[in-house]
């Protein structure tokens, strides 16, 4: 078999990156080999998000960057993957002639069959998008990925301690905001025999900690059959069922939507013993009025009854959120309320964004657009405050003893992550810990971002 070698860069969230590892696993099985250098690449392949257009303009400009590349070595093709190539479609062609290959988010799973019809037939574009669509299996095959070839840049560690599993494709929700609905398509759930079976392939490989993905993963099994009996199924039978899988020491997910958290999975972070303390709770808003024309279909009130239903049942819980700013309409006032529930939660951490407007959403369509001035302003007194809280919160971590799974060598020692997800830098430690080992750390700095620990030994 003729040995090519492809290049591959995620944009986007960890839905993206995982399925970077099933294109990545599908070439290698084909006789190619991965390289960081794209220069060198016979196939290079960009793996878009187009959340909001701050993504969408990287990528673009990333193509035409590609394009002198493909001049120097003209057997180069090129693949759009992922969300931008499943909106833009053939307008992308249009627009980058030198792609060779515009492939939609339920269609990298063929990326094979369609490179070889690109090879037979020249450019293509395949975005089909089917509400029927059953999520084939690919078992993970961790060996083949991320290896170091002599003669290629060797690509980065594919963390082989720490994998997702995506249990479920695309959005049923529209909020008024969100491109996923029209780039990932309707909600559909995976089989549960055959997520069992991917995170037990995992753990043979020596994975320990498996995260959970979907765009709401509490509307699992809703819209359609996943569990053999065609019996009801829910999201929290599944994080059980996983739980139970021998080798999984710590769990997570995410994302889940607030409106659709049961008390059952809440009660989750207080029965299932490997799941970690750690919850992302997206929020967006503080403000009951921009939450309504975000259809996100709960209010302040009860998002903040279940943070405290929540701490109820694991009072080590760390949480985090994503928050936007500026949303159409929002005023003054209504940030003041996002602001306030800041200080109400007192987050761990939060992603927070300006809203950016995207085509084929509703919110794109109202008027009352947020000046760029009034939208930075906000955003910066969001972020400094949340600094602020981050490091308060973190330093309460201080003089506690914190199980700490290592990550990593970096240039100032080893690196790991706490059950919480917090970063810990471990400067003091001399001892070869393998990747994945978990240890018991005790936490005598706080950083904003991270904090520094050293080994503790419990004699
Ligand atoms: N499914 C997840 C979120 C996926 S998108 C959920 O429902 O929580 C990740 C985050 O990007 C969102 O939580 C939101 O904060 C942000 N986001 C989405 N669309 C956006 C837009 N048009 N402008 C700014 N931020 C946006
Ligand atoms: Fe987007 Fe809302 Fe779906 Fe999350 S739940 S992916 S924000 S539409
Ligand atoms: Fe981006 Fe698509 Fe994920 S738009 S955030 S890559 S689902």
């Amino acid at each position: 078999m003729e040995q090519k070698i492809f290049y591959i860069k995620t944009f986007g969230c960890q839905m993206n990156e995982r399925d970077s590892e099933i294109m990545a696993q599908t070439l290698s099985g084909h006789g190619y080999i991965e390289s960081m250098n794209y220069q060198e690449a016979d196939l290079v392949i960009l793996n878009t998000c187009s959340i909001r257009a701050k993504a969408e303009q990287k990528v673009l400009s990333l193509l035409g960057y590609l394009r002198k590349a493909k001049k120097n070595r003209p057997s180069m093709k090129i693949c759009v993957a992922g969300c931008v190539a499943q909106q833009e479609g053939s307008r992308l062609i249009e627009r980058m002639p030198h792609v060779d290959l515009v492939i939609g988010t339920q269609q990298i799973y063929h990326l094979e069959k369609h490179l070889q019809r690109v090879a037979l037939e020249g450019s293509l574009v395949v975005t089909d998008l089917r509400d029927d669509y059953e999520i084939p299996q690919f078992l993970p095959e961790i060996n083949q990925l991320g290896r170091a070839f002599e003669t290629h840049l060797p690509c980065p560690s594919p963390r082989p301690w720490r994998k997702f599993v995506t249990i479920m494709q695309g959005c049923n929700n529209y909020c008024t905001y969100c491109v996923v609905p029209y780039t990932r398509g309707r909600e559909i759930s995976r089989i549960v025999n055959d997520i069992i079976e991917e995170v037990k392939a995992f753990v043979k490989e020596g994975v320990q900690e498996i995260t959970l993905l979907g765009q709401n993963v509490n509307s699992y099994g809703k819209t359609n059959a996943v569990a053999e009996t065609g019996a009801s199924y829910t999201f929290t039978d599944l994080l059980k069922e996983v739980s139970q899988v021998e080798g999984v020491a710590r769990l997570r997910f995410t994302t889940s939507n607030p409106k659709d958290l049961t008390d059952e999975l809440m009660r989750s972070f207080r029965d299932v013993k490997n799941l970690c303390p750690q919850f992302h709770l997206p929020v967006q808003s503080g403000s009951d009025r921009i939450l309504k024309r975000m259809n996100r279909k709960y209010t302040t009130s009860e998002y903040l009854e279940k943070i405290e239903k929540l701490h109820d049942y694991c009072p080590e819980l760390a949480l985090t959120t994503d928050i936007i700013v500026g949303f159409p309409g929002e005023e003054d006032r209504d940030f003041e309320e996002t602001m306030n529930l800041l200080e109400k939660v007192r987050f761990h951490g939060s992603f927070s964004f300006k809203y950016s407007d995207r085509s084929g959403t509703v919110a794109s369509t109202f008027a009352e657009k947020v000046d760029e001035e009034v939208k930075v302003a906000r955003l910066s007194r969001f972020q400094s405050r949340q600094d602020e809280i981050s490091l308060e919160r973190n330093r309460e971590y201080i003089g506690t003893v914190k199980e700490v799974m290592i990550e990593e060598r970096g240039l100032d020692g080893l690196r790991g992550r706490t059950d919480t997800n917090h970063i810990v830098h471990l400067n003091n430690c001399t001892a070869g810990h393998a990747a994945g080992t978990i240890i018991a750390v005790k936490i005598i700095h706080a950083g904003q971002h991270s904090l520094q620990g050293e080994v503790y030994n419990l004699h």
